[in-house]
Parts: C-alpha cells; structure tokens; sequence
C-alpha cells in the first residue's frame, strides 16, 4: 500500500481512493475477467484485435497497481477454452499478442519481483506463444513477491475434471485406487491454483453478468464486482474502486456477523413456545 502512495500524485483522484483504502483489509486474492475488448474496438470501427491490444495496457497498469498494493494473487482470465470458437485471426492474433506481452513485460515482472504462473491447459498454445510462455514462467520462478496467474485456455470444468484425473492417476500410481477419498481439501489441492486462497474479488469489465466458466470451485464465496467500463479502459482508479466497493461489502460465509448476531440477546427472539409452530 505504502509502495503504491509513492508512486500516486496527492490530489489525483486515484490517489484519494487509495488513501480512502483500509490496508489491512485488501484482497488477498483478485480474480478478474478482462471482457469487453471487441466492444471497445467496435466503438471506434477499428478491428477487434486492436482492442485486445489496447488492453494489455490495462493489464499492465493493473499487474503493477496490485503489486504496489500488496495484493498476495492475481488471477487474470486471458483466454478461455471456449475462445478457440472465434475466428482464426483473432485467435492468431491473441497469440501474438501474449507474445508480445511477455516479451516486453518481463523486466517489470522482474523489478517488481513478480512471479508468473499458467493456469490452463496451456500445452495446446501455439509452439512460439508457449516457448515465450515457458521463458517468462522460468525467469520469474524465484520472484516472491506478487503471484500473477494468467489464465489461458482456461476453462473452470476443464480444471475440475484435470483435478479428478490427478487424483486418480496419483491413486492408480500408489495402488490406493479403491481407498481414494474426495475431500474438498484434496480437490483444491489438484487444481491448477494449489496453494492459493481463493479470490476474495472477482472483477469483470463490460457489464456481463455471468462467470463464463472461470474458477467456478474457487469463487464459491468471492465478492462478485461488475463494472460497465471496457476492459481496455479500466485503469488504476477503477481498480481502487472495485477495492473500496469490496471494503464496503459484508462477508458472511453462510454465517451471521456480528451486528446481527447480537439480536439473540435482543427481544425480538422468540421462544420455542411462542413461535407456534407445532411439529406433533
Ligand atoms: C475479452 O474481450 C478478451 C477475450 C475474451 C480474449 P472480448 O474479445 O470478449 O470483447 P467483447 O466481449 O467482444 O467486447
Ligand atoms: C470470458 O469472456 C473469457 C475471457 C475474458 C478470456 P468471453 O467474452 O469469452 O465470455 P462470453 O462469451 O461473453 O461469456
Ligand atoms: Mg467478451
């Protein structure tokens, strides 16, 4: 949080959200579904791919913000394995791209101590996009700062029966296959985000309201974000509203928090006798 004040100038409106921040409760975790580039473009009459370019600048600016922040994990959705529905060059086009992303990123991942992680079945990537992939997951393995996740040929069912698979491939290599038992623990364990807490803001641009198949198991409990600004135009202030809205929000869990809690020293509770509701 400190680290991102110094980079903000005072009297910025960015600079107000942030300061508006508490930081001891940020996000651990933000997962976000970056939609909208299409639109963007079409607003302009350019071509689509025009706006998945201008949209790396915003996952630049939020890559660093969150880092800056303090933010443990970031999980972004960059291409879902229902994508390679589009035409061809657009998805030619999206692969070259993410090369040119992480080519030129690489130094800022490194000076932020960014690690970079795949999520997906990435194996199917074109040979260059997943050569370019594999330098950049290799370089930054030591970071330790920021985790940043990038989520291609990601879909959430396409993890969760990756994860069953494993678990019954590790059972059938230890001859334990008629022991195995499921546990939520042990399905979180096989995803392809082991180790990471779940994501406490889920973000997505452009105003759809749906999940479009990402981290279905991980969101359970996600504080769901839904902003009308374009993925190519939501840049730090729309990040730090999204943080303030979540601050703002109340997490249950299925439990009850404290403020309604304290109603069962209230009067308002009834007793079993008055509430009239025989079961005989
Ligand atoms: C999101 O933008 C980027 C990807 C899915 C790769 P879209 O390309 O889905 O943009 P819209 O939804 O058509 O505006
Ligand atoms: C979700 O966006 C996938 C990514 C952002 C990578 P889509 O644009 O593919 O989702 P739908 O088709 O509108 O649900
Ligand atoms: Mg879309």
């Amino acid at each position: 949080m400190k680290e991102l004040l110094k980079v903000l100038s005072p009297g910025k409106r960015e600079w107000s959200l942030a300061q508006q921040l508490d930081p001891q409760r940020l996000p651990a975790h933000i997962a976000i579904i970056m939609d909208g580039n299409g639109r963007w473009a079409r607003q302009r009459n350019f071509p689509r791919i025009l706006g998945h370019k201008q949209g790396i600048n915003s996952v630049r600016t939020v890559v660093e913000t969150s880092s800056l922040l303090g933010v443990e994990a970031l999980t972004l959705y960059a291409f879902s394995v229902e994508n390679w529905k589009r035409p061809r060059h657009e998805v030619e086009g999206l692969w070259r791209l993410l090369r040119y992303y992480l080519r030129h990123e690489l130094n800022t991942l490194m000076r932020n101590d960014i690690q970079l992680v795949a999520i997906g079945r990435v194996e199917s990537l074109p040979a260059a996009a997943l050569d370019e992939l594999q330098s950049v997951i290799e370089k930054t393995s030591n970071n330790r700062g920021m985790r940043l996740n990038l989520a291609i040929n990601y879909g959430g069912r396409t993890e969760l029966v990756d994860a069953v698979n494993a678990m019954l491939d590790n059972a059938r290599l230890e001859g334990n296959l008629d022991s195995l038992e499921i546990s939520e623990e042990s399905i979180s364990e096989h995803l392809y985000t082991a180790g990471l807490k779940d994501p406490d803001l889920l973000i997505r641009t452009s105003g759809e309201m749906r999940v479009s198949n990402f981290l279905l198991w991980q969101i359970a409990y996600s504080e769901i974000y839904v902003t009308e600004t374009l993925w190519p135009d939501f840049g730090r202030s729309d990040l730090l509203e999204a943080i303030g809205a979540y601050q703002n929000r109340e997490r249950r869990f299925g439990g009850l928090t404290r403020s309604t809690s304290s109603l069962e020293s209230s009067p308002l509770l009834l007793e079993e006798e008055e509430l009239e509701l025989p079961l005989a």
